[in-house]
C-alpha cells in the first residue's frame, strides 16, 4: 500500500516536470516557473485531462463525446461513492487519442502509451485500455465497468437526440431509447450488444442504466449544444 502510494507521487512528480519543462523552457524567470508549477499542482485530475484533451483533439464532436462519457463517469462515481475526479478524467481521456490513432490496432494502445510517459496510473491506463475488448484487458475493476457501460450508450443518446424535432438532449426519453435500440438501421454503427452487455457488466438494469447515464449527459446540455 505505501509503495503503490509512493509509485503515484513519483509518477505525478514525474507528469508535473515534464509539463513545466514543457510550458517554461530552460531560461524562463524562475519566479514565474515556480507559479506554474504550484499551478499545475493545485490542478484537477479532470482539469489535467481537460489539457491533453484540447492537446489532441481537435474534432468539436469528438470532444464532446470525451465530455458525455466524463459527466456519465462522473455522476456513476457519486452514486457508488467512489472518486468523481479521478473517474471524470478517465471518461474524458478514454478516447483522447482517437485522432492520431484511428484504427483498432493503434488505438487506444498508443495513447495509453503516451498517458504512461506522462505520468499517469496503472490504473487509468488500464481503464482506458479496457474499454475496447480488441485490447484483450478484461474489465475487472467499477471504475472499468463503467466506463464500457456508458461509453456506446452516451453516443446513442446523443444520436436520439438529434432526431428529436427539438435536437434536445432532455427531450429524450428512456422508453424511445429503448425502442430505437432495436432499430437497425438507426445509428447502425453504435454496437447494442455493447450497451447491453455494458449495463449486465455494472449489475444494473438496462432501463435504469439509461435513464441515469441520460440524466448526467441532460446535466451538461449546455456544454454539449444540445
Ligand atoms: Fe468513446
Amino acid at each position: 500500500m505505501i509503495l503503490r502510494f509512493l509509485i503515484e507521487i513519483a509518477s505525478t512528480a514525474k507528469a508535473v516536470s515534464q509539463m513545466i519543462s514543457f510550458l517554461c523552457p530552460k531560461g524562463v524567470n524562475r519566479s514565474l516557473r515556480l507559479c506554474v508549477q504550484l499551478l499545475f499542482i493545485i490542478m484537477t485530475e479532470y482539469d489535467k485531462a481537460i489539457e491533453i484533451v484540447h492537446e489532441f483533439v481537435k474534432n468539436e464532436n469528438l470532444r464532446k463525446h470525451m465530455y458525455a462519457v466524463a459527466e456519465a463517469m462522473r455522476q456513476y462515481a457519486r452514486k457508488y461513492g467512489e472518486d468523481e475526479d479521478k473517474w471524470a478524467a478517465v471518461g474524458l481521456l478514454h478516447d483522447f487519442d482517437w485522432e492520431i490513432h484511428p484504427t483498432a490496432d493503434e488505438h487506444p494502445i498508443k495513447g495509453s502509451a503516451i498517458l504512461k510517459e506522462r505520468g499517469y496510473s496503472d490504473e487509468i491506463v488500464r481503464a482506458i485500455l479496457s474499454h475496447a475488448d480488441y485490447t484483450g484487458f478484461e474489465r475487472i475493476s467499477l471504475m472499468e465497468k463503467t466506463l464500457f457501460a456508458v461509453d456506446e450508450l452516451s453516443g446513442f443518446i446523443v444520436a436520439c437526440a438529434l432526431v428529436q424535432p427539438t435536437k434536445k438532449l432532455a427531450d429524450v426519453k428512456t422508453e424511445s431509447v429503448v425502442k430505437k435500440m432495436k432499430k437497425k438501421e438507426f445509428a447502425r454503427n453504435v454496437n447494442r450488444d455493447d450497451i447491453i452487455n455494458g449495463a449486465a457488466g455494472l449489475g444494473v438494469p438496462l432501463e435504469e442504466h439509461i435513464e441515469f447515464t441520460k440524466n448526467a449527459i441532460v446535466g451538461i446540455a449546455d456544454k454539449m449544444g444540445m
